[in-house]
């Protein structure tokens, strides 16, 4: 019987949002993991065990279903941030991040950086020895120039390919689009980010390093809590 990872991920999700206080403003993640947060969010505010929470979005589906559960959704100011609560495409040991295979890395990461405590959620899938060993990087790009931005990106990063949505490139939220790039072995990951940040039409990457303080991982033998 194939462990069923969406209870998994739903179990890390009611792990993290134990976290969230009344009154605190959250950052909300994206995607299928994330998606599971904002659910139990609305569902302790409509029980009244939390109260006075609102949330920022990290993405467009994010606010519609934040607003849609019932957390009052405001945009990103310079505040910071109680908790932002996220999914991740691969979690090293040192809690180095993926993500973006779901688009919305750029917000992610302009919101979860002003977050006083970054919390990932995942299932155990998720969990590799080397960032880069399973997911590709998303990296999000301007559209203007994007093809000459791709071969400056494929100096660096030679095997990948632009994501498409269906026949037409796929548009993050932003606007911009995306180069999913293979990460392969050997490189250090911080001079990687470095370099693909100093990459003309380069607008941010899935590479989110030292930003998260605790993971939730659910396996089928109970939820891991890791620290970097
Ligand atoms: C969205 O842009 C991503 O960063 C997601 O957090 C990541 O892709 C994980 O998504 P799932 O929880 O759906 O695997």
């Amino acid at each position: 019987h194939a462990p069923d990872l969406e209870a998994l991920k739903k179990e890390a999700a009611i792990r993290a949002v134990a976290l969230v206080g009344s009154g605190m403003r959250v950052g909300l993640g994206t995607g299928s993991t994330a998606k599971y947060a904002i659910e139990e969010i609305g569902r302790r505010l409509a029980a009244g065990e939390l109260s006075g929470v609102t949330g920022v979005a990290t993405s467009e589906a994010s606010d519609a279903l934040a607003r849609q559960v019932g957390i009052p959704v405001e945009a990103l100011d310079p505040r910071p941030l109680d908790i932002a609560i996220d999914g991740a495409d691969e979690i090293d040991p040192a809690l180095n991040l993926i993500k973006g295979l779901g688009g919305a890395l750029l917000r992610e990461k302009l919101t979860e950086v002003q977050a006083r405590q970054l919390v990932i959620i995942a299932d155990h899938t998720k969990l590799v020895t080397r960032i880069g060993e399973k997911a590709p990087l998303p990296i999000e790009i301007a559209l203007f120039g994007f093809l000459s931005t791709i071969e400056r990106l494929r100096a660096v990063l030679p095997a990948g390919r632009l994501r498409q949505n269906g026949a037409q490139p796929y548009v993050t939220d932003n606007g911009n689009l995306i180069f999913d790039a293979q990460i392969p072995e050997g490189h250090d990951i911080h001079a990687l980010e470095r370099q693909l940040k100093g990459t003309l039409g380069v607008i941010d990457t899935g590479l989110f390093l030292g930003m998260a303080q605790v993971a939730f991982v659910a396996a089928p033998d109970g939820v891991q809590e890791l620290r970097p």
